[in-house]
């Protein structure tokens, strides 16, 4: 499900300045957020459709030259850091939060309903950049916090919506002051 425009916009503001890492970026309501801050984006998807998609959208609105794109599924290992490269300022992660083979909208009610694992695609973006941003359904967000990320700061980017939740996720120190969002 798309995360809608307002949302993402505040999220894409709320990012520190620098390159974006998006995984799992689908057909790009983020993606033309992030890109309309100015920054450029690396985005990630396994599905050829909605990259194509993406960069139509983002065509559409003549953001497409800020945008590289990667084709690729997240439980391959992929995406590593080269020694010496510099980290991304942030990632951002929308997974898909139906569970496998149960309809698009029916929503996992457990963080264990996830695939790829939350713990891995976090420990993935959290090797290539200093913070990440992980939207999920607002039902979770509050299990997320307390289980998941051991070493992590976890700061809801508040107030969040009736049904979604932005995550702010950091290791180490925390980062003050919250912006509010809602999708
Ligand atoms: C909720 S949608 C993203 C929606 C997007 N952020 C937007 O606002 O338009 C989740 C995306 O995750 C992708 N995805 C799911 N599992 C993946 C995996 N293992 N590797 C890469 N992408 C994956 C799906 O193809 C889908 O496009």
């Amino acid at each position: 499900m798309a995360c809608p425009a307002p949302a993402a916009a505040l999220m894409a503001a709320a990012l520190p300045p620098g390159p974006a890492l998006e995984l799992c970026c689908g057909a790009g309501g983020i993606t033309r957020e992030l890109a309309r801050t100015g920054r450029r984006v690396l985005a990630v998807d396994q599905n050829q459709a909605r990259l194509r998609a993406n960069r139509e959208n983002l065509a559409a609105v003549g953001l497409e030259g800020r945008v590289a794109q990667l084709c690729c599924d997240l439980r391959r290992a992929a995406l590593r850091r080269r020694p010496g490269a510099k980290p991304f300022a942030a990632a951002v992660l929308d997974p898909d939060w139906s569970p496998p083979g149960r309809p698009p909208r029916e929503w996992a009610n457990a963080l264990s309903g996830l695939e790829p694992p939350l713990g891995d695609l976090l420990e993935l973006a959290l090797s290539l950049a200093p913070l990440a941003m992980l939207r999920l359904p607002r039902a979770l967000a509050r299990q997320a916090a307390e289980e998941l990320a051991p070493g992590l700061t976890v700061q809801e980017l508040a107030p969040g919506g009736r049904r979604w939740q932005w995550l702010w996720l950091a290791r180490g120190a925390g980062r003050g002051q919250l912006t509010a969002t809602s999708c």
